[in-house]
């Protein structure tokens, strides 16, 4: 999720270049860093604590270290709180084998209560786990390298490893399942990187990893190996090896962003790895099926949250009553005074927010935990203080976001939340375990649908905001059921990246008023959900009074759309029938839309005017 580097080289100062690599990692956002060094006479020597990079270095005197072959992180929890202590890089009993790693294993709960019994654990972490399980396999005699096949074995979820073992000081090892990994080739040695800029400072030569592959990089050589399903793995042909290395030529502007012109466009385009990261973290995470009983149990729900984290929250509600028959109560956290006084014992609160540290939403909290509110909080911060704050935390695992719109984290929660309300399902038995199953192994590809999803609507998003480029005024986004909260999401994008007046409506309640804005050329989107196919009687009132319509609609949803000139029907990619899925394939297009918007205005979105990315004000 942040970043790791690992390098070997011939001389003694790979610490330095894994210190520079760091500091090209900083863009994407951590928490705590940690290097480990093989000295060359042969000791290994860990250190890492919370905090910068700058910090930690003067206080653990990282520069002092010497070596040729290191590792190095910058860490952004998921498992476990910002401390030093579950700061990486993580060792087995023994100290001789040093791991750092990027991503969220997904049955860390099972791993840890087998290592448990044998192995001296130190951390909270899941990464520390992989440390023993290598441990475990070298104490029945394998070789590293195919320790660390059984090893990877092992893991569910999504890893980028590097490995340094005390009895091979030449050699470092790496591994690539579903979160980026690069090698990079130089004249005295090789490196491993979670991305481009980490590397820049050292070469320009790189191969990027495949998922499956693993193997060792030293002085002399490189040699990947490949996992196949069955579970065994073969040695890459060296002559392929080679052919497979790309020349880099980017900036280093350019590098900071990981070669993306803003943060924003590089977080809606993450949104494939951020859901795979949250779906592998919760789906056997013990949390959630706690969760669920909380929910199952209390006398009410309250869904709380600001801004986006609010409409995650209305989707949750959405799904809650359409998939299992309950009713659940949204609040805008600023709102909450209102409905203060009603709340008791037996009521539950299930607070949004991407940050964790939003005021209004902590304010809403506190004073609900007062009155005998229990509290689930759902948050991408790992020991933030709502985290802090409530009885029981799920964490979506979406990775640092940096631009001020939350994107990303949005469709995280979404999925998170989705996760939630069929877990509820199957605990109050209004789902059984097959129709489980089916959405549960639908949310999986989530990941792979967003992916899609992206790609098709880029290009449109980018047309469509060529046609806007003049225009000043307001427009409509207009939504029925699940096609409404969408809405909410996409016109508070455009509001706040393009700084255009977007207002999202109930597509049927658009005519009870605010119809009578609606002139010649008069923009509205439609957002057609497969609940409410109706919708197209409401286009054809909007194009009725001479406006713009563009429905857009999934592939495979099927709606008597009139000939008119004023109605233009944008496709989108095609859900095979799952409305899970459904917020994953709208919300690209309105994300990206109001990007390019700003970029064509020439406005910045990762920075957009009078808004800040964590609103700690009343
Ligand atoms: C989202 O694009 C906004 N910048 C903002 O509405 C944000 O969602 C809100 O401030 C809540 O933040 P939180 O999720 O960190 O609590
Ligand atoms: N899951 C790991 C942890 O919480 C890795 C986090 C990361 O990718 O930085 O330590």
């Amino acid at each position: 999720m942040c970043g790791i580097i690992g390098l070997t080289k011939k001389s003694e100062d790979s610490v330095k270049d894994v210190l520079r690599g760091l500091a090209m990692l900083e863009y994407r956002g951590y928490d705590s860093v940690g290097i480990a060094v093989i000295t060359n006479d042969g000791r290994l020597i860990v250190r890492k604590g919370a905090g910068d990079l700058a910090s930690v270095r003067k206080r653990l005197g990282l520069d002092e270290l010497r070596g040729r072959t290191a590792i190095g992180h910058t860490r952004w929890a998921t498992h476990g709180a910002p401390t030093d202590n579950n700061a990486h890089p993580h060792t087995d009993c023994k100290n001789e084998i040093a791991v750092v790693h990027n991503g969220v294993i997904r049955n860390y709960a099972s791993l840890r209560s087998y290592l448990e019994r044998n192995h001296e654990l130190r951390s909270e972490t899941d990464t520390e786990l992989i440390a023993h399980l290598i441990e475990e396999e070298l104490r029945n005699g394998k070789n590293f390298i195919k320790a660390l096949a059984e090893t990877l074995k092992k893991l569910e979820g999504s890893y980028a490893l590097a490995i340094i073992y005390k009895k091979e000081p030449n050699r470092l090892y790496f591994a690539k399942m579903k979160s980026p990994l690069i090698l990079g080739v130089f004249d005295e040695g090789s490196a491993v990187a979670s991305d481009i800029p980490a590397l820049l400072g050292i070469t320009r030569k790189l191969i990027m990893l495949e998922d499956g592959e693993f193997g060792y990089v030293e002085p002399g050589g490189i040699s990947i190996y490949k996992l196949v399903p069955e579970g065994s793995f073969y040695k890459i042909n060296e002559e392929n090896i080679m052919n497979r290395i790309k020349v880099v030529e980017w900036s280093p502007e350019l590098a900071s962003r990981g070669g993306y012109p803003h943060f924003m466009i590089k977080e809606i385009y993450e949104q494939p790895q951020a859901l795979s990261d949250t779906y592998n973290g919760l789906i056997e995470d013990p949390s959630l099926k706690e969760a669920s009983k909380m929910l199952s149990f209390s006398k009410r729900i309250l869904v709380v949250g600001a801004g986006t984290s609010y409409h995650a929250g209305l989707i949750f509600t959405y799904f809650m009553s359409r998939l299992i028959g309950k009713i659940v109560i949204p609040i805008i956290s600023s709102e909450f005074k209102f409905l203060e006084p009603a709340i008791s014992k037996g009521d539950l609160v299930l607070a949004i927010s991407q940050s964790g540290e939003t005021f209004d939403t902590l304010e809403a909290v506190r004073s609900f935990k007062k009155r005998g509110a229990k509290i689930i909080a759902l948050t991408n911060v790992v020991g933030s203080a709502l985290d802090r704050e409530a009885d029981l935390t799920l964490y979506i695992r979406a990775g640092p976001e940096i631009g001020v719109a939350a994107t990303k984290t949005y469709t995280s929660q979404v999925l998170a939340l989705e996760l939630l309300a069929v877990e509820t399902g199957r605990t109050l038995g209004v789902i059984d375990n097959k129709e489980y199953e089916k959405i549960v192994e639908t949310l999986e590809k989530a990941s792979n649908y967003i992916q899609d999803s992206i790609e098709v609507s880029d290009p449109v998003a980018k047309y469509m905001a060529k046609l806007m480029n003049d225009y000043k005024g307001s427009l409509y986004i207009l939504g029925r059921g699940l096609g409404h909260y969408i809405a909410k999401e996409a016109a508070l994008k455009i509001k706040e990246i393009s700084y255009l007046h977007a207002e999202a409506y109930p597509a049927g309640e658009s005519k009870h008023g605010p119809i009578a804005l609606v002139e010649k050329d008069f923009p509205v989107f439609i957002i057609a959900t497969s609940d409410s196919p109706e919708i197209v009687g409401n286009a054809i009132e909007m194009a009725a009074r001479g406006a713009n319509v563009w429905i857009l609609k999934s592939g495979d949803l099927e709606l008597e759309i009139p000939e008119d000139e004023k109605i233009r029907t944008i496709d989108l990619i095609s859900t095979d029938g799952n409305i899970v899925l459904e917020p994953f394939i709208y919300i690209p297009f309105f994300q990206l839309l109001s990007y390019y918007i700003a970029v064509a205005k020439g406005y910045n979105p990762d920075k957009p005017r009078n808004l800040a990315k964590t609103v700690t004000v009343e």
